[in-house]
């Protein structure tokens, strides 16, 4: 490869001019290999955020980031897969019941994801609150429960986009991180490089969500349908409400075990449909012909949660870990429910310890918020609105403060559509 001079690549962007699609790949792999510096990058990073990219350099960025490291290959598993990948929000458990229920109707899930950092838990985070199950797996394993069970919810192993690991932590220490094309890069990097056939995007938008305009949401949703398609990978995206927690529970344990009443037939409404919506995607985009409320309906999605634990050493019959403390918060008026605000329940679920403040710290399975209200719904005075659940009592001060805040009780109240936009 062709190598260039990294300061007069930091001036062009600075500059507001575009890469070539050889400099684009010669960054990323002198970045990955140590030749680039940290704060070369660094700097990069910020010219990328302020003047942005084009989706030649952006696509040529992309297939760097997926080069970097090693590509999966599911095409001998004799059935089409599809993933999911949300961009995060408060009481976000639906790929729990997805994957498992995706897989019932008939198309492979290999499911890589994250723990959670911030306001909004990770995947992996909540499946090991459940007793015994683990995290990690070799491609082999992987492979062998995709046979076997048709879903894997699992860590990315390191082999997979080196180049958007490194690039990543170095932007969430840099104040680039909200940065579209680089957003979409990650993502998408990370996605195609997992090898699954199709993929379908949640892309959230509102106070609990990384992208709080409903602009800006649809914008990386469209890059990064763009990106997919390039890669000939079938990409959809559902542009959805963030403004509210979705579901319940914020919380680990807790949202494993509203996650299992959906795959009982139960569930709250809001995380139902969108699940039933998300797996319709990907059952459509991998080309099967069956109807996931038929199959939720019929049990088989919650057979193949249950086989889907347990190969990974978790026990499904196992009751989850209960918080030691519990506070109930009541209303202090009578009124309607006008809001119920995403981003407070998020941090005071994070308060009680159901999240970490930095990457090594450990979380508490039990801790979180349960509500006990909805958006719409009437209240009186002294009415249960929501239950604080910690292991560690001096942590229940500061999330009852951010609980506080999350409520508010008026006149009116509707909550805006739960679907917002569908992209492809
Ligand atoms: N998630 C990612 O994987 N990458 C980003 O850049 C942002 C969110």
């Amino acid at each position: 490869m062709h190598a260039y001079d990294t300061v007069e690549l930091i001036r062009l962007k600075r500059d507001g001019g575009r890469f070539t699609a050889d400099q684009a790949r010669w960054l990323i792999a002198a970045y990955t290999t140590g030749e680039i510096a940290d704060e070369q990058m660094s700097a990069l990073a910020m010219a990328v955020f302020f003047t942005g990219m084009a989706d030649e350099e952006l696509a040529a960025w992309t297939q760097a980031i997926i080069d970097s490291g090693e590509r999966l290959d599911f095409s001998r598993l004799g059935r089409p897969t599809a993933d999911k990948h949300s961009t995060g929000g408060v009481g976000d458990k639906i790929t729990l019941p997805l994957a498992p229920l995706v897989a019932a109707c008939g198309v492979a899930v290999p499911q890589l994801s994250g723990r959670g950092l911030g306001h909004t838990g990770g995947t992996l985070d909540k499946l090991e609150s459940i007793p015994g199950w683990r995290a990690s797996l070799t491609n082999a394993e992987m492979y062998a429960q995709l046979e076997s069970v048709g879903a894997v919810i699992c860590a990315a192993g390191s082999g997979l986009a080196p180049a958007d690991k490194k690039l990543y932590a170095l932007r969430d220490v840099t104040g680039t991180v909200e940065s579209i094309p680089l957003i979409a890069s990650s993502i998408m990097g990370k996605k195609i490089a997992e090898g699954t056939g199709a993929l379908v995007l949640d892309v959230k938008t509102g106070s609990g969500a990384f992208m709080k305009e409903e602009e800006s949401a649809r914008r990386l949703a469209e890059t990064m349908v763009r990106l997919g398609t390039a890669a000939g990978v079938t990409t959809v995206a559902l542009l959805t409400d963030m403004d509210t927690p979705l579901g319940r529970t914020a919380g680990n344990a807790l949202e494993v075990g509203e996650a299992v009443e959906v795959l009982a037939g139960g569930g709250p409404a809001d995380v139902v449909e969108l699940t039933l919506a998300l797996a319709r995607e990907m059952v459509q985009a991998a080309g099967v012909d069956a109807d996931p409320a038929d199959v939720l309906a019929s049990g088989r999605a919650m057979d193949a949660w249950r086989r889907m634990i347990a190969a990974q050493g978790g026990d499904p019959a196992a009751p989850l870990p209960v918080a030691r403390h519990q506070q109930v918060l009541t209303a202090t008026s009578k009124g309607t429910i006008t809001r119920i605000d995403a981003w407070e329940v998020g941090l005071a679920a994070w308060r009680l310890g159901a999240g970490r403040a930095r990457k090594e710290d450990p979380v508490q399975a039990a801790a979180g918020v349960e509500l006990h209200v909805s958006v719409g719904d009437t209240v009186r005075a002294g009415q249960p609105l929501l239950t604080l659940h910690t292991d560690t009592p001096d942590r229940m001060a500061r999330g009852e403060e951010a609980a506080r805040r999350a409520i508010t009780i008026g006149g009116t109240g509707t909550r805006r559509p739960l679907i917002l936009d569908r992209i492809s």
